[in-house]
C-alpha cells in the first residue's frame, strides 16, 4: 500500500477539496462534516474531472400524494459534487452516481499522521 501526502490537516477546512495525483489517477479528497472522503477524479461518464465541479445538496422533487409535483428543493441529507463536463452529480459520501447507483466511483483511505493527511492506495 501507498501513503501519498495530500496536506497538512490543518490546510484542509470542512467544505474544502484537494485533487492529488497518485500513479497514473488523480484523487479527489473532500471535507465534508468532519469526514474525509476520497474519490478518482475521473468520471464514469466520459472521463471528465468529476471531482473538480460544484458542491451542492442534491436537488429533490417534492411530491403530492397523487405524484403531481410541488417544485424541487434542496435535499437536508444528501450533498452532491458535479463533473464540470455534462453534470454527473456524485454522493459525496459515497461517490455514487446520483441518478444510476450502479456507477460508484472508486475510493480511497484518507489517514492522518502527525498532522498530515495522506490517502492511501
Ligand atoms: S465526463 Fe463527467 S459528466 Fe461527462
Amino acid at each position: 500500500m501507498t501513503e501519498t501526502l495530500i496536506c497538512k490537516k490543518s490546510e484542509l477546512q470542512d467544505g474544502d477539496r484537494r485533487i492529488v495525483a497518485i500513479d497514473k489517477d488523480e484523487v479527489g479528497v473532500f471535507l465534508h462534516q468532519d469526514r474525509y472522503y476520497a474519490y478518482s477524479n475521473t468520471c464514469l461518464h466520459q472521463g471528465g474531472p468529476a471531482c473538480e465541479g460544484l458542491i451542492i445538496a442534491k436537488t429533490e422533487e417534492l411530491l403530492n400524494d397523487d405524484k403531481t409535483s410541488r417544485g424541487l428543493s434542496f435535499s437536508k441529507d444528501q450533498t452532491n459534487f458535479v463533473c464540470p463536463w455534462h453534470g454527473y452529480e456524485y454522493d459525496l459520501k459515497t461517490g455514487e452516481c446520483d441518478s444510476d447507483r450502479r456507477l460508484k466511483l472508486r475510493s480511497y483511505q484518507v489517514i492522518e499522521k502527525a498532522g498530515d493527511l495522506y490517502v492511501v492506495s
